[in-house]
């Protein structure tokens, strides 16, 4: 596995040179000139921990959330103090852990938050099912969120007991939605668990819109080493042809499908805090990618709140990319919208993207991995199923490695790929 993700890498980066991550500190984040910026807040509080996932979280305690936020609230601070003027931004997402541990300071969150940025296209959380109680969703929209991601991940008890999750109450779920909306309602499931079938799915995704959603997403399970679920991911011929049977499903059913995992039945809703260009991440784990540097902070809670205490910004990795690893970055992350535009690419990069990789994208129009329209590269179903696939490569590879560690160790000297 090793040996394809390099020579790939040096394939595709033109260079022998790894993406290399560094125990590197920068008290300046430079964001001020960055178009399509978005936010992303890590809360990492469960009440109780799921062992297949792969998250920075740790057990709630009520003294601890309540340090960690005012930890939260000083690194808002000293990140959004760099710049003279509001700066404008697409979207904030509270993600976790369990966000909604935190309901009660949410809104001074987004307060300290709105101080310094202008937030111009919606504020989302990620909510486990118990969180979906009409109070609380109450709160959240007092607070300014206007749209919500529910960790269902199977509407099947069956699925649920593989998972060690307990079956979700979807009467009460769906009352309290109908009581108090959002703008985008969506329901995150995971699919390729063993034994599960097309009717499985069908039964979810069903179930999910019937209830309250307007947008789904159906992640493929995936197997991290550091986890100790027993659960073994599925083969790759039989989850190919249910992540097809599910595209054609969805789209007979009229749902657009907004990026690899995504699918909504209304133009208005959406929900990825993923497909930016730019992001600024705060809270323990949370990753900041801006033109040239990309940065992840420490995964120990204790750890960033000392880091805080001490007027530092809590990041544990810095990484500096080449101009080509950058672009693959960049591209990377924005197929997963299944389009890539060359207009926005020489927008970003100043260079044609055609002159970048013409032979990459002729080799995967050929392939049929995707249909060039006006200069825009829209995945087909086949190219879609392929990066599915690389995606989880790519997640074992570095993603599982990478995080692996930074659970281990608050600031690691270095991690290389
Ligand atoms: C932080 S969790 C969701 C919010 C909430 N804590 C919950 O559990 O409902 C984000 C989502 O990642 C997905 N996920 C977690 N572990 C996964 C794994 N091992 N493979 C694929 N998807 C996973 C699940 O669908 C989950 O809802
Ligand atoms: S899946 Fe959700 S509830 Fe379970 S440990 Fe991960 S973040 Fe916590």
């Amino acid at each position: 596995m090793g040996v394809i993700t390099n020579l790939t890498r040096m394939w595709l980066t033109r260079s022998m040179k790894p993406f290399l991550f560094q125990k590197e500190y920068d008290r300046q984040l430079f964001y001020e000139e960055c178009r399509e910026l978005g936010l992303y807040i890590h809360i990492p509080f469960c009440r109780s921990i799921c062992n297949f996932c792969p998250y920075c979280k740790v057990l709630y305690s009520q003294e601890m959330c309540s340090r960690y936020v005012d930890a939260l609230l000083k690194e808002i601070r000293l990140v959004g103090e760099q710049t003279e003027n509001k700066k404008t931004v697409t979207s904030l997402y509270f993600g976790g852990g369990t966000p909604a541990l935190a309901a009660d300071r949410i809104k001074e969150i987004i307060c300290t938050v709105e101080e310094y940025f202008l937030i111009t296209e919606g504020i989302g959380v990620e909510l486990h099912p118990d969180n979906v109680t009409i109070p609380l969703l109450q709160t959240l929209k007092d607070a300014g969120v206007t749209r919500i991601s529910i960790g269902i991940q199977s509407f099947g008890d069956k699925y649920q007991k593989i998972l060690g999750r307990k079956p979700v109450d979807v009467a009460a779920m769906g009352e309290a939605l109908q009581k108090v909306n959002f703008e985008t309602v969506s329901m995150d499931f995971i699919f390729a668990l063993p034994g599960q079938t097309f009717n499985d799915l069908k039964f979810d995704i069903d179930t999910a819109f019937q209830n309250g959603a307007n947008h789904i997403a159906i992640y493929p399970f995936i197997d991290f080493t550091f986890t100790t679920s027993r659960v073994s991911a599925m083969p790759k011929r039989e989850k190919r042809c249910l992540l097809d049977a599910v595209t054609a499903y969805c789209g007979e059913q009229g749902y657009v499908r907004n990026s690899i995992w995504t699918f909504s039945s209304g133009e208005n809703s959406g929900y990825s805090s993923m497909t930016r260009e730019n992001f600024l991440g705060f809270g323990c784990s949370g990753a900041t990618l801006l033109r040239d540097q990309f940065k992840i902070n420490t995964f120990s809670t204790e750890e960033y709140i000392r880091c805080l205490e001490q007027k530092r910004l809590p990041t544990s990795l810095t990484l500096r990319f080449s101009l080509r690893q950058r672009m693959i970055y960049y591209l990377f992350w924005t197929a997963y919208s299944t389009r890539i535009s060359s207009r926005d690419f020489e927008d970003f990069f100043g260079v044609p993207l055609k002159k970048m990789y013409g032979l990459e994208l002729k080799v995967a129009k050929m392939m049929g991995f995707v249909r060039e329209e006006n200069g825009n590269y829209q995945m087909t179903p086949k190219g879609a199923f392929y990066y599915h696939y690389y995606e989880s490569y790519y997640t074992l590879s570095y993603i599982d490695k990478m995080w692996g560690i930074m659970k281990e160790e608050a600031f690691p000297e270095c991690i290389s790929f």
